[in-house]
């Protein structure tokens, strides 16, 4: 890794086929940061497993998580790319962590709150602690700046507090990181119910985009996505489908929502939609293309997460000794 350059780390989990939702909250940015930065983007399977998964299934979806960031233009010659699960540091410095933690905090974590009542028959521990290891994933790497959308704010404003309460005990061993957040597409809602956000675990399949189901399901969803009854196209509070077809076409685009609602003035509903529907379709084209290039090379996928693994162990081990220390462990 380069010295000059400042670290940035990110993950997605690989709990359900990942969505425009994760692309243009996510990934699209890592793609642009790639060569400001040193980058480490890792697979978060341990983090998947606060909610109940089929372990084959599971298997397969971090590989295929792993080909999308490939396929969206992550280049492995550029980012460190891991799978979570091979870093065993994460869960050590997770227990470190944990200790300074309070309940409270905790409990005050929305997706928390969310998550126990959709899965009321398993709230188990480790939905709770679950930000504690999103810190640990931060903080092994010294991440100045973590790429999120912005439902992931309240966990990286905890991390912050913990390694800002870490260092207050112990020395300054923590690096406290920024979020940063895109201006489109930080919060992509449901096509079908635009009050709430695009989501992989969302029963109903026409609320989503998958980044790699076919050009025509996509714009059939896009043309059935729920709107309102004024046909206009503007973005404002009270009309929350339109406004999310809107962002969604900015952050696919880089047009400013001014240039969108010009560009689109006059025009009917269904029109709009199968234009938003038609740009999202064509820009996810080449991301499928090389998507089914890369399953064809399984051993090249092996290669990147094997020296992925690697290179993280690697600075994350050197991190872990300095807080083992600090804390009092003889290492
Ligand atoms: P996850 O797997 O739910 O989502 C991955 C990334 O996608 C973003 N995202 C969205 N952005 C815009 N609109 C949406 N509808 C939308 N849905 C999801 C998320 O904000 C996230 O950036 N806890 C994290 C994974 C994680 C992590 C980390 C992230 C674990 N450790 C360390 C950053 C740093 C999560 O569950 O993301």
């Amino acid at each position: 890794m380069e010295q000059t350059k400042k670290t940035i780390f990110s993950a997605v989990q690989p709990s359900g086929d990942i969505t425009l939702g994760n692309y243009l909250g996510a990934i699209k940015n890592w793609v642009n940061l790639q060569d400001e930065y040193n980058c480490i983007y890792s697979i978060v399977d341990m983090h998947a497993i606060t909610v109940r998964q089929t372990p084959a299934e599971l298997r397969k979806r971090s590989l295929e998580l792993l080909m999308q960031y490939i396929a969206c233009g992550i280049d492995p010659e550029k980012a460190i790319l891991f799978i979570q699960s091979h870093v065993p540091a994460h869960a050590q410095l997770s227990w470190v962590l944990s200790c300074n933690t309070q309940m409270g905090e905790l409990s005050r974590m929305t997706q928390f709150k969310d998550k126990s009542k959709k899965h009321a028959d398993d709230i188990n521990a480790g939905l709770f602690t679950y930000p504690v290891l999103m810190a640990a994933d931060i903080l092994l790497y010294k991440a100045d700046l973590v790429p999120v959308g912005n439902d992931q704010l309240q966990h990286l404003e905890l991390a912050r507090d913990i390694a800002n309460r870490f260092n207050f005990h112990y020395g300054d061993v923590l690096t406290v990181p920024e979020a940063y957040i895109p201006k489109a597409g930080a919060r992509i809602m449901s096509l079908q119910s635009p009050e709430s956000k695009m989501s992989k675990s969302d029963p109903n399949p026409n609320g989503f985009i998958k980044l790699l189901e076919t050009k025509d399901d996509t714009i059939r969803k896009f043309k059935r996505a729920v709107t309102d009854s004024d046909n206009e196209i503007r973005k404002s509070p009270d009309k929350p489908g339109i406004s999310n077809l809107l962002d969604i076409y900015c952050a696919v685009t880089g047009k400013t929502t001014e240039e969108a609602e010009a560009e689109f003035a006059g025009k009917g509903y269904g029109d709009f939609k199968l234009a938003v529907g038609e740009t999202v379709a064509d820009s996810l084209e080449p991301i499928r293309a090389k998507f089914d290039q890369l399953s064809k090379d399984k051993a090249y996928v092996e290669e990147i997460y094997k020296n992925g693994a690697q290179q993280a162990n690697y600075i994350a081990q050197r991190v872990l000794g300095k807080v083992y220390k600090k804390v009092g462990f003889i290492v």
